[in-house]
């Protein structure tokens, strides 16, 4: 069975000043996985990178890659590259230099450094810059030059800290879709973290999300956004409607909670939780519809009713904000063909509707 590209087991990270900032890391990455890791600042990011990386020190648990325990294993002698969130380009150097740099220090031979060196300048289509100094590129060309830095030391893993992080909206979607493309085209391995949810969402395979030094969630994109597992995760990922109560019935992977809406049910994501306990109700909000209030929801749907407060119009689009009866507000999008002549003005009462397999019902462990 070949190993894995990366692996964690129950890593953890007590700083010197006694901060637990990772633990119980546990993660296996395939070989060319796109992995995003995000969560809050502070949450044990960077920390994790830089275990991984062998810029900091592992307090326990184990890292490999490949297979081998990175343990002693010195940052240059690991098939790792790093790129920081600001790219630690030397502004004295030229592009060419900058890329040169990492080779140097490994002491390759001169003519390998040049081969090297100008396939990454083309790759990266930075020839028109190749002998400008830092101070003259634009945000993008920075960006492709500490690639090019990383990349040509010809990584197993590249390791990426909010990467994006000083880039507009604009350009950060354009480097995005480029950075996929790449690590395809590479092959290798990508740990790519980030504190948005939505380019953790859009670019990994797989993502990691982590929250006070634990990782709660571990899933597909897809899988993350509708079945979150966490309250956690419920409430950080996503639009999601999430409504309290305790857990009255459980069975064959469905559970249905308690609610003051009433019974809700929903797809379980833990079979180990007990009747009785606290439990939440998680509906994504793009599930959501509004329907009048004395009409029938349909079979295998459930419905909360709760009372327009305002409606956005954006071209087709509009806005309806609900406050529901326990007080909380959702904004659900939908279709302003849908709501005309149906009485949705504010103050109107209305019902949410969704099918109810598309809820999850997730433990409250508080
Ligand atoms: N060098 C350090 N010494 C002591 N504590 C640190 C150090 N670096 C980070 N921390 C602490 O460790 C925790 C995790 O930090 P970090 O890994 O930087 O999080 P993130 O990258 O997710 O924002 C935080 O509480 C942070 O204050
Ligand atoms: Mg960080």
């Amino acid at each position: 069975m070949a190993a894995y590209d990366l692996e964690l087991v129950k890593l953890r990270k007590v700083y010197p000043g006694g901060t637990v900032a990772v633990e119980g890391f546990d993660l296996q990455v395939e070989r060319g996985e796109f992995i995003s890791f995000v969560g809050p600042s502070g949450c044990g990011k960077t920390t994790t990178l830089r275990m991984i990386a062998g810029l900091e020190s592992i307090t326990s648990g184990r890292l490999m890659i490949r297979g081998q325990d990175m343990t002693g294993v010195p940052t240059e002698k690991r098939p790792t590259a790093t790129i920081f969130q600001n790219y630690a380009i030397f502004p004295h150097m030229t592009v060419r230099e900058n890329i040169a740099f990492g080779l140097e220090v490994r002491r390759l031979p001169a003519a390998e450094i040049r081969r090297r060196v100008e396939a990454m300048i083309e790759k990266l289509e930075l020839g028109d810059v190749a002998d400008a100094r830092e101070a003259s590129l634009s945000g993008g060309q920075k960006q492709r030059l500490a690639l090019a830095r990383g990349l040509v030391t010809e990584p197993e893993i590249l390791l990426l800290d909010e990467p994006l992080g000083a880039l507009d909206a604009n350009l950060r979607r354009s480097i995005q879709e480029e950075l996929k493309i790449l690590q395809r085209d590479l092959n290798i391995t990508f740990v790519f973290v980030t504190h948005a949810q939505s380019e953790a969402l859009s670019m990994g395979d797989r993502v990691v999300v982590m929250n006070a030094g634990r990782v709660e969630q571990i899933s597909a994109p897809f899988d993350l956004y509708t079945r979150p597992r966490t309250p956690f995760v419920a409430r950080f990922i996503g639009r999601n409607k999430i409504i309290e109560g305790t857990l009255a019935e459980t069975g064959a992977g469905t559970a249905a909670v308690q609610t003051r809406f009433g019974r809700l049910r929903g797809v379980a994501v833990s079979d180990a939780a007990t009747v009785g306990s606290p439990a939440l109700v998680v509906v994504p909000s793009e599930y959501v519809k509004l329907e009048a209030p004395d009409s029938t929801p349909e079979e295998g749907e459930d419905s909360i009713a709760g009372t327009v407060t305002g409606i956005d119009a954006v071209g087709p689009l509009a806005y309806v904000s609900v406050r529901l009866d326990d007080r909380q507000s959702v904004r659900i999008e939908t279709h302003r063909e849908r709501i005309a002549g149906r009485g949705m003005e504010p103050g109107a009462r209305v019902a949410l509707r969704w099918r109810s397999e598309r809820a999850t019902i997730v433990p409250d462990m508080g």
